[in-house]
Parts: C-alpha cells; sequence; structure tokens
C-alpha cells in the first residue's frame, strides 16, 4: 500500500492489519524526505507542498482527518502528538527545500555568494567645488548672494557693456570663441555684472561663479576651459577702502590670517581706478591672485544707473588658481581629468 492509500484509509483498520502509529508516522516522514530529496525545479517545490501541506487535500490533512480523528480514544492523545511533530516536521523541511533550491540556482548561474562584492567608492566633492564652497562662504557672511549667467552670451555683454571699445585689443587678447552665429563662449564673469544691474536695483552684493572659455592650447597652466567668480558690490558711498578692506579680509580669511596682500594699480576697461592684487607666496615672491577696481561709469551708463548716486566695486579671480595655490597641485590639467587617484586625496 502507498502511503496515499493509507492516508486515506481510517486508522483503526490499518492497526488491525498489522500497523503500528508510530510506523504509519514514521512512513509519512520518510516519504516526506524521499521525495522532498529529489525536488530540483520552483514548480516542483509548489506541487510538492500542495500534495503535502495543502489545506484541503494535503497528505497531513488527510492523516489528520483519517487517523487522528478516527482514533480510539485511550491512544488519541499519542496519535496527537505525533501529528504535530510531523507536522512541524514537514513545514520545516519545506522551508529548508526552498533554500537549497535557491542556492542551486545560484550555483548553477555561477554566482558564488561568498566572493565579496565588488567596492564601490564613495564620491567627494571635487576640490574645485571645495574652494568655490569655502569662498561663497566667506562672502555669504559678508551679505553676498550667489547668481548665475550663461555660458553662450552676446558681444555686447561680453565686451560692448563692459565699456571695450569695439576695437580694444582685449576682444583679441582674451583669444575668444566666437559660435557661428555672431554669439560667443563668455571669456570671463563680468558680463554677468550687466546682466545682473540691468534687472536689480542697488544695493547689491553678488557673488557669480561659472565656467570661461578662451582659446588657449592646454598647458600644466592653461586649459581653454576654466573657472572664475566674479564679485561686486553697489551702493551709495561705497569708497576703494571697502574694496581694499573686503578683499582683504576675504584674502586673509582664506590663504591664512598673516598672508601679505599687495595691491597693484592695473587697467580694465570695466574699472576705473583698477588694481592686481597680488600675496606673498614663500619661495615664489608675490603672484596675482586676483583682479578688481572701481566699476566705471561708462558701466553703470550701460545699465541706467546714476554714477553721482551709485558707486560700486567688482573683482574677478580664477578658482582654479585658486584651488592650485591652496593644495599645491602643479598642473592645472589635473584638474579636470577625473583621475579618482588625484580627486580622492581631497576627501
Ligand atoms: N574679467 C577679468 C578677467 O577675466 C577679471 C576682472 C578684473 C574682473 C577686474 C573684475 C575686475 O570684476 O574688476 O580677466
Amino acid at each position: 500500500m502507498t502511503i496515499d492509500e493509507k492516508t486515506a484509509q481510517d486508522l483503526e483498520g490499518l492497526l488491525a492489519g498489522g500497523e503500528t502509529v508510530d510506523s504509519l508516522y514514521g512512513e509519512l516522514r520518510s516519504s516526506f524526505d524521499t521525495e522532498k530529496s529529489a525536488l530540483s525545479s520552483e514548480e516542483q517545490l509548489k506541487a510538492f507542498r500542495d500534495r503535502w501541506a495543502g489545506r484541503k487535500n494535503g497528505l497531513l490533512t488527510h492523516a489528520n482527518d483519517h487517523w487522528l480523528k478516527k482514533a480510539p480514544r485511550e491512544i488519541k492523545p499519542q496519535v496527537g502528538r505525533l501529528q504535530n511533530e510531523t507536522k512541524k516536521h514537514i513545514e520545516a523541511g519545506l522551508a529548508d527545500a526552498k533554500t537549497n533550491l535557491g542556492q542551486s540556482k545560484q550555483a548553477a548561474e555561477g554566482i558564488d555568494v561568498t566572493l565579496p562584492g565588488p567596492p564601490r567608492l564613495i564620491g567627494a566633492p571635487h576640490p574645485l567645488q571645495l574652494v568655490f564652497n569655502e569662498i561663497e562662504h566667506i562672502f555669504h557672511g559678508l551679505g553676498y548672494s550667489i547668481a548665475e549667467g550663461p555660458e553662450i552670451e552676446s558681444f555686447y555683454y561680453n565686451f560692448e557693456a563692459l565699456n571695450f571699445p569695439a576695437d580694444h585689443p582685449a576682444v583679441d587678447e582674451m583669444d575668444t570663441l566666437f559660435l557661428r552665429d555672431g554669439s560667443l563662449l563668455r571669456t570671463h564673469t563680468s558680463p554677468n555684472q550687466i546682466r545682473i544691474m540691468e534687472n536689480q536695483k542697488p544695493p547689491l552684493r553678488c557673488l557669480v561663479p561659472g565656467k570661461v572659455y578662451r582659446n588657449d592650447t592646454a598647458d600644466s597652466t592653461h586649459s581653454p576651459m576654466f573657472h572664475q567668480i566674479e564679485g561686486f558690490a553697489v551702493d551709495r558711498d561705497i569708497t576703494f577702502s571697502d574694496l581694499k578692506g573686503t578683499l582683504g579680509y576675504f584674502l586673509r580669511r582664506f590663504f591664512g590670517e598673516d598672508t601679505r596682500i599687495r595691491f597693484r594699480p592695473s587697467f580694465f576697461p570695466f574699472t576705473e581706478p583698477s588694481a592686481e592684487v597680488d600675496i606673498y607666496w614663500e619661495g615664489r615672491g608675490f603672484i596675482e591672485v586676483l583682479g578688481c577696481g572701481m566699476i566705471d561709469p561708462g558701466v553703470f551708463k550701460h545699465v541706467g544707473y546714476d554714477s553721482e548716486e551709485y558707486s560700486g566695486f567688482a573683482f574677478g579671480l580664477g578658482i582654479d588658481r585658486f584651488a592650485m595655490l591652496k593644495y599645491n597641485i602643479s598642473d592645472i590639467q589635473l584638474l579636470f581629468q577625473g583621475d579618482v587617484r588625484f580627486l580622492r586625496q581631497f576627501t
């Protein structure tokens, strides 16, 4: 008689035929174990679970209905205990079969779950971002807000409104990259002075970071794309002392409290007077770090400000240059190559 046939018969008949409750439940369990060991697919496991643990027609239910329920009173507790143990055995066996199948599936697919996974490198802020964040933080404390402007610019904003005469040599000196339609890639962030002043009234304190482009051949100190920050302040009664005070404060916070700073007269079409600022670098002497000046009345005229009422100062600096100084980087190209070995040093 098969186990299916036996679980379909009442207990008393089976006992009369020479079975014992122990042998019956023992056979139930060993049949379960034997069939379990032959499982090799999810579908088989599903059918196997129904066959053994199905609520209505599973073999466990049959044993419960024909063996336990029909058991004579004096052996009922014993049969109940065996039924219970067998139920647990089958439930544990089903869970076990599921795990085994999952593992053999991974093995068949060639997955070794004991191998460590590929390491995922944690990203870090780029040194240019770190430098910008720090500069932004310093100026934020002085009440400056951050703005941005387009990288494709018109001749008007990049040169004309900034007081460059059309035939000014700077148009060539700045190695401008023109587009076919006559627009250009901005050569500096200064056009944003115009864009912002056109749309807002003083008092203004702004910082404008961004990419700028010049037709330069790449080497250790040049790149056809680099980064600048434009800063400017416009209000009543702004003087050159405000400019010196602001930039001196900024440079000392950025490079260190005892940084030696030198203002040198210079020329920019959009500022008058203009200056370049140097800081003293051990072993290199004074090196230039930014350009600045009082905003030229000619610029105010382009944006409709009354230069009798308002005055202001502006400055421009290279973020790449600041990063190279701060982190002692000797080749500007390193900033643009995305080499993780280089970038990882700035975490
Ligand atoms: N735009 C200048 C350049 O790219 C830098 C500069 C100089 C900006 C003086 C200014 C300034 O705002 O006042 O060379």
